[in-house]
This record gives structure tokens, C-alpha cells and sequence, in this order.
């Protein structure tokens, strides 16, 4: 089945916060510029998906959401499909997205001044969330080493102070697309084991990576951590359903499920019937589009990686895994204030600043790529031409 990526939808005015909030965000006018910020995709999700919002449109009736068996037994289906991992129904534990999750659990595993630690730069939410909860941030900062982020444990251990309770990983990593090895993982969970650090492992982006790597679910490669870890999945970055706000903590130790459920019934958290309905779908039905869609975001990593390594002083970090590319602007002597001008008022395109993700980021912008082929090809084109000065 042939599924449509370059198809012009016309995001504006859909209350879209990539399209809709571009100007007031970055000053980037949505009629003449391009959305390449947040990471959500240009493209609607399996054709299944859509059907089941039609049909729940025609039968018209929006009650509570009961029973979410069939939930449970999609996400199952889709780990073991995808990923060889077995998880059991009572393992699973639902959010509102996993910013949510996140938010949970530092209130689960950690008091008011304990710290959490985050490899950075990374995903800008997670140190939000743990300003906001109150806990002390611990920013561990990747090194980068031929071309891709590592993260330096000895040094990490060096900084400790036996106050951090909590270690908030991502993998696939968000910014700079690194799956992480066996090896790695491993690495990482001896070292909560030996410090005592609950371990929340997001792993939104497990499904989009790039042949040949490979993602490693941290649950299956170290499986005598489970007693301190809980994984984050959901398909929101997969199948592009940020909006449905459906995410799940999955943990085999009934004891962390214990504390995890009171959070979450402290909350009165409770499901969004139609999110609950096209996430099981598109887990269930969504196989070959992803297939699909992997293939034109790695040609459209290609056109852009390729494109923005030719400005003299600009270098595409090469990702692995996510449709974000992360792009240092270093090695053109410039303030960031100087090539964020160029790309924003200059090339009228919106990206992420590199600084919103941490220690590490300042120099860089993040590009999201997922988006139809012309608008990589007319990007690419607008940021030569921005630093044409420079070639
Ligand atoms: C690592 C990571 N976790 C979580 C999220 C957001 O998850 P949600 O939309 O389910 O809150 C993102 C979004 O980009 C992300 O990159």
C-alpha cells in the first residue's frame, strides 16, 4: 500500500501549536515561512486511524472512556512485534501523554529538593517539569565524540552528593538522535543499581530509527533492573498523535506500579475516549505505514544533513534515530544571536534554539524534518542562501 507524504495539508488555523504559534514564538510568518520546530510531523496518521475518529463521529454519542483492555493488549502486540519485548497487561499504567508520566513519577519516586538527573542537552520539558515539581536538576552533559553524544558516567559520579533520587534517560536520545548499545545500557543501569537512582527510561522515539541501527528496549537488555525501572512508550512521535495526549508507564514491579497508581489517583486521572481508540489502532494497523514513513524520513535526513554541511562552519550532527536534526552553528564564529537572526528573520524558518535543552546546546538549532520533501529541498535552499557569505 502506498501511503502520501508529500500530500499539502494546510496545517494553519487547525489550532496546530507548530504552525499556529510559529509568529508569536519565533517571529516567522506561517504564509512565508516554515514550521520546523516541535516535534510533531507535517503528515496525518494510518488511514485506520482516521476511520476510527469518522466512525465515532457517525455514531455521535461522547461518553467516558471504560475498559481499555483492548489497549493494553495493542501496546503487548506492538513490543513484542516491534521490539521482542513481553509485557504483561498489569505492567501498564496510562497518562496523559508522557510529560505527564514524567510528572508522576518524580512525585512517586522523589520528595520536594531531591535530585533528578538528565544527560544534556536534552528533551527541554524534562527540565521543566522537574523546576516545576520542585526537585533539584542534575544536568550530566553529554560529550560528543566522533560526531555523536556519549555519556561520561565517571564524571557523573564525581558530581554526586547522595541527594539525587531519580535518573531521567532518553533513548533513542532527543537532541542528536543516539541509540544507545547494549553496552551503554548496561553501563547505566549498574550505575543506578550501585547509587540507588529509580530509573525512568523514556523511549518515545523507540520507533523511529534509521537502518542499520537498531533500538534496544532497556527493559529486555537489563532485565535485573526492574525493581528500579519504568519505561515510557506511547505513539505520539510514531504515528504522530501528539494531540491525542496518550502515553503509558510500563514497570514489572508491583511495589513501583503501587506508588505510580496512588500519584495518578491523586489526580483523578481519567482517558480521553477517542485518544485511547486511535492509539490502540494505530499500534494494532500501523506496521506498514511505518515502514513507509521511515523510508522518506531517511531520504529526507539525507537531503538536509547533506545540504546544511556544505555552509562553511555549519554541521548536521548524523542522527541515528528521530526526524529532529541538530545543527552547530560553532564553527561559524557567530553569536547565536547572529545565526539565530539569519535563520528566523533571514531564511524565515522555525527551529528550536539549542540553549532550551541545556548545558551543551547553545550552539546548535534543531530542525524537525518530518515534513513533505519540498519543504526539506526549500529549506535547505533558504539556509545556504542565509550564509551564502560564508561559503
Ligand atoms: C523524549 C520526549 N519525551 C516526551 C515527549 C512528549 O511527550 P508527550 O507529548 O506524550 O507529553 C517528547 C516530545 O518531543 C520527547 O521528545
Amino acid at each position: 500500500m502506498d501511503f502520501d507524504f508529500d500530500a499539502v495539508i494546510d496545517r494553519v488555523g487547525t489550532y496546530s501549536s507548530k504552525w499556529d504559534t510559529m509568529q508569536a514564538k519565533y517571529g516567522v510568518s506561517p504564509d512565508t515561512g516554515i514550521a520546523m520546530w516541535v516535534a510533531d510531523m507535517d503528515f496525518p496518521p494510518p488511514p485506520a486511524v482516521n476511520e476510527v475518529v469518522q466512525q465515532a463521529a457517525l455514531h455521535g454519542v461522547h461518553g467516558y472512556f471504560g475498559d481499555d483492555t483492548d489497549y493494553r493488549q495493542a501496546l503487548i502486540g506492538w513490543m513484542q512485534r516491534r521490539h521482542d519485548w513481553h509485557v504483561e497487561p498489569d505492567w501498564i499504567i496510562n497518562a496523559h501523554g508522557l510529560c505527564n508520566a514524567i510528572g508522576i513519577c518524580l512525585q512517586a519516586f522523589s520528595a520536594v529538593g531531591d535530585g533528578v538527573i538528565i544527560f544534556s542537552p536534552v528533551y527541554h520539558a524534562f527540565a521543566r517539569i522537574i523546576k516545576a515539581n520542585d526537585r533539584q536538576l542534575v544536568e550530566s552533559p553529554l560529550v560528543e565524540r566522533d560526531g555523536r553524544y556519549h555519556m561520561d558516567l565517571a564524571k557523573l559520579e564525581t558530581m554526586l552528593t547522595g541527594n539525587e533520587k531519580i535518573l531521567l534517560f532518553c533513548s533513542p536520545h532527543n537532541p542528536g538522535g543516539r541509540v544507545w548499545d547494549k553496552q551503554e545500557l548496561a553501563e547505566l543501569a549498574g550505575f543506578c543499581e550501585k547509587h540507588d537512582l529509580l530509573l525512568v527510561s523514556d523511549e518515545v522515539h523507540n520507533d523511529l530509527v534509521f537502518a542499520p541501527a537498531k533500538h534496544t528496549v532497556l527493559a529486555k537488555a537489563v532485565p535485573d533492573i526492574s525493581h528500579r525501572l519504568v519505561t515510557l512508550v506511547a505513539t505520539t512521535k510514531t504515528f504522530n498523535l501528539a494531540g491525542t495526549m496518550i502515553g503509558s508507564m510500563v514497570t514489572a514491579n508491583a511495589e513501583l506500579r503501587r506508588k505510580i497508581v496512588r500519584v495518578a489517583a491523586a489526580y483523578g486521572t481519567s482517558f480521553n475516549r477517542l485518544g485511547m481508540m486511535m492509539t490502540q489502532t494505530a499500534w494494532r494497523t500501523g506496521d506498514a505505514w511505518l515502514q513507509a514513513l521511515l523510508l522518506y524520513l531517511a531520504e529526507n535526513r539525507r537531503i538536509f544533513e547533506d545540504g546544511v554541511n556544505q555552509i562553511a562552519g555549519v554541521k548536521a550532527m548524523s542522527i541515528d534515530a528521530t526526524y529532529l536534526c541538530w545543527v552547530n552553528f560553532a564553527d561559524t564564529g557567530m553569536s547565536s544571536d547572529e545565526f539565530i537572526r539569519r535563520v528566523e528573520a533571514g531564511a524565515q524558518i522555525a527551529a528550536n534554539h539549542g540553549a532550551t535543552f541545556g548545558t551543551g546546546g547553545a550552539s546548535f538549532l534543531r530542525f524537525n524534518i518530518a515534513c513533505r520533501r519540498a519543504h526539506v529541498h526549500d529549506a535547505v535552499a533558504r539556509l545556504q542562501d542565509a550564509f551564502s557569505d560564508l561559503q
